[in-house]
């Protein structure tokens, strides 16, 4: 994701004040991350007796093995993902971030309402962490769920710079007996090309140009030099890239992890895609899942055969194991290749690698499928505000734009404390985009899902709610790291 260049610049110049102040409208001054409203924001967060929680990321080149190939890459230590965090529901996670990269860095706690001032993305809430520098995240985590965490720099999360982060409500509800995490990752580091090199390829490409299509003319191919062509039923455009590897804990399917249970038991499973351009298609073997929380937030539990789970999604589900080794497949939906974890609770024969449950083909749910929990409903109030972000893109070249613009140049999107804000994603190419609002857990209208990040597909539009609470200047951008490195981003800009 892009650190803009030319605020990198007046950050020299006049420090992080100097900052986000261009009006995005007549009269108002936006309110940068150093303000004083954001400083009161968290201030409100914090309880008497808030326990602390530290944790220490270093990220660092290093060799890790995904269970066969064995790659250079960067990583938070020497494992992919980076350690798992955790905290409870209103405590402050203090993160002591050592910089060990030949490149700056930062670290963005995904789907977290933190204060502004520790959303880690340079230029806009801080300064980038120099090559060999330190820096200490500290905020309140306010909400309980499924989190992640990963650079916002450039195309850093592509390498294996992610992890990871669960907050614990303060009086767990239970209601499982085991509890999994899987992360799932599209890979190409270290396979004869880094991120930024596929990227090379993609703005080089001179395809065939159909606008948005994420056609198989402008797809980068690393595996046979065949054209895929990335395209799904549920998605239309799927992505483009074709990744020689898709991981689940850091694992190819040959040598999958595998997750213990005992027959009978139900199990919390929480799904994070860390990948960067692609969509996973998840079912179990032999099982059928119960959704119970979306990007940290609770539904109205659905039992289903699969669900399609977009770049920067988590989904919470409960399954009660059978008896026997079943697969857990995550399809890379529209591309070839899956990832794969083992859920065991006997002996017995594993799974093949490229095993196809036939769950993939069966009952499939989107969160534009899901409503909220009633505890966490947005109240009923009229929109104060709303916003059209109209999603275009092309492959040739390759540039997307939120609003006919590119991230640094785009157009924010002022709103004000207090103000109930309404965005409508509506996108105009033929390729699906997970849309994705830091700072804020929107709600989909009419009683849907809460959540942070939503897939529009390919045509559709889709309209969020928020509540302005948390001041600062939030970035707002597609969850396809190529395409917000490329300018499909903007930001929810809080004026005064
Ligand atoms: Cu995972 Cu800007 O976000
Ligand atoms: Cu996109």
């Amino acid at each position: 994701m892009p650190e803009l260049s030319r605020r990198n610049v007046l950050f020299g110049a006049f420090g992080l004040a100097g900052l986000a102040t261009v009006s995005a409208c007549g009269g108002t001054t936006a309110v940068p991350a150093t303000a004083e409203s954001v400083r009161r924001a968290e201030a409100l967060r914090r309880k008497a007796g808030q326990r602390v929680v530290t944790a220490k990321l270093t990220p660092r080149p290093t060799t890790v093995d995904l269970g066969g190939p064995v790659v250079n890459t960067w990583a938070y230590g020497d494992s992919v993902p980076g350690p798992l965090l955790r905290a409870r529901a209103g405590d402050l996670l203090r993160v002591q971030v050592d910089n060990q990269l030949p490149a700056s860095t930062s670290v963005h706690w995904h789907g977290i309402a933190l204060r502004n001032d520790m959303d880690g993305v340079p230029g806009m809430t801080q300064a980038p962490i120099g090559a060999g520098k330190p820096f200490t995240y500290e905020f309140t985590v306010p909400d309980p769920g499924t989190y992640f965490y990963h650079p916002h720099s450039g195309l850093q999360i592509d390498r294996g710079l992610y992890g990871a982060l669960l907050v614990d409500e303060v009086a767990d509800p239970g209601g499982y007996d085991v509890e999994w995490t899987v992360v799932l990752d599209d890979w190409v580091d270290g396979t004869g090309r880094t991120p930024e090199q596929v990227l090379k390829g993609l703005t080089a490409a001179a395809g065939g140009g159909a606008a948005g299509s994420g056609s198989d003319m402008g797809g980068m191919d690393m595996g046979s030099g065949m054209g895929e062509a990335m395209s799904s039923q549920l998605l239309g455009g799927a992505g483009d890239i074709a990744y020689p590897h898709y991981l689940a804990n850091g694992r190819v399917p040959a040598a999958p992890v595998t997750l213990t249970a005992k027959p009978g038991q139900r199990a919390r499973l929480r799904l994070v895609n860390a990948g960067s351009d692609t969509a996973f298609r998840v079912a179990l073997g032999g099982h059928r899942l119960t959704i119970t929380h979306s990007d940290g937030f609770p539904v109205a539990p659905v039992t289903t055969d699969a669900l399609l789970v977009g770049m920067g999604e988590r989904y919470d589900v409960l399954v009660t194991v059978g008896d026997g080794v079943f697969p857990l497949v995550a399809l890379a939906e529209g591309k070839q290749g899956n990832a794969l974890a083992l859920v065991r609770s006997a002996a017995g024969t594993p799974p093949e690698p490229s095993a196809r449950p036939a769950e993939l083909g069966g009952k499939v749910i989107l969160s534009t499928d899901l409503t909220a929990a009633a505890a966490v409903r947005l109240p009923v109030k009229d929109v104060d505000r709303s916003h059209d972000l109209l999603l275009r893109g092309s492959m040739a070249p390759y540039r997307w734009t939120i609003n006919g613009r590119t991230f640094p140049d785009a157009d924010p999107l002022p709103v004000e404390a207090g103000q109930r804000v309404r965005l409508r994603f509506q996108n105009m190419s033929m390729m699906f985009h997970p849309m994705h609002v830091h700072g804020h857990t929107f709600a989909l209208v009419h009683g849907g899902a809460r959540k942070d990040t939503v897939i529009v597909r390919p045509m559709q539009t889709v309209e969020v709610d928020l509540d302005a609470d948390n001041p600062g200047q939030w970035a707002t951008h597609c969850h396809n790291i190529y395409h917000a490195e490329t300018g499909m981003m903007t930001t929810l800009s809080y004026q005064s």
